[in-house]
């Protein structure tokens, strides 16, 4: 059945974005927003849609957690043979955007993506649940399996495998560090006269500019 959205409407009416209002420092503006979403309560207020593009050419997009920024990077983990870690070894290019409906905001984000060090994986794998150190092992993320009991039945494998030992880390599991080059700040106005600001990379300092809605 067909369907139209075209009655939906919302009208912005957050405070306005000008180039006085925001740090000359992205990743400080960036700080600022994301302590604002965490406070206000949104709920998975460190989700971002993450974007690749493989050798095929076909862009490719999944929501992934922001655990850490160090050193002007944004750092999440995933399966390194995950559809996204294979995409990510073709092209290094990749986008995140976070989207606050609650405050009428998102964040644009471009960059390079690298993997991150191992002792930034294993450090940040040894603060998760025994649960979730495990289930790291027992996904073959993204690849087709035959039924859900195939997953319980590797939970399963791995506990007992691990029982008593400590759970380390799978070598096929870590951070990716996106780089960024530009980030932007949109906050929603009315009447469709949005606020975008762009803050983008002029010989290694970074420069603002406006941009139309
Ligand atoms: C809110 C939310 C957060 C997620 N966080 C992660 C994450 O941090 N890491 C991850 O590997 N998958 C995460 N997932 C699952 C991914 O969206 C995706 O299903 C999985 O990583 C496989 O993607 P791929 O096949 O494109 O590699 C999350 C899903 C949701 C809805």
């Amino acid at each position: 059945m067909d369907k139209k959205y075209d009655k939906i409407r919302n009208d912005y009416r957050q405070n306005p974005l000008g180039k006085k209002d925001v740090h000359q420092n992205p990743f400080e503006q960036f700080n600022k927003w994301i302590d604002r979403a965490i406070s206000s309560g949104i709920k998975e207020p460190t989700a971002m849609s993450l974007s690749t593009v493989g050798k095929n050419l076909q862009p490719s997009s999944r929501m992934v957690l922001l655990k850490e920024i160090k050193d002007e990077n944004f750092i999440f983990y995933t399966n390194y043979d995950s559809r996204k870690g294979h995409q990510i070894s073709e092209n290094h290019y990749g986008s995140l955007l976070f989207y606050w409906p609650e405050l009428e905001r998102q964040i644009r984000i471009e960059g390079r993506i690298e993997k991150a060090s191992k002792e930034i994986s294993e450090e940040y794998y040894l603060t998760r649940s025994a649960k979730r150190r495990i289930g790291a092992w027992a996904s073959p993320q993204s690849q087709e399996i035959p039924n859900r009991k195939y997953l319980e039945d590797k939970q399963e494998e791995f506990n007992q495998k691990f029982s008593g030992n400590p759970i380390k880390k799978p070598s096929n599991w870590g951070g990716y560090t996106l780089t960024p080059y530009t980030i932007e700040f949109w906050q929603g106005r009315p009447n469709r006269l949005h606020d975008r600001l762009e803050y983008y990379l002029d010989d290694n300092d970074w420069k603002i500019r406006r941009l139309a809605p």
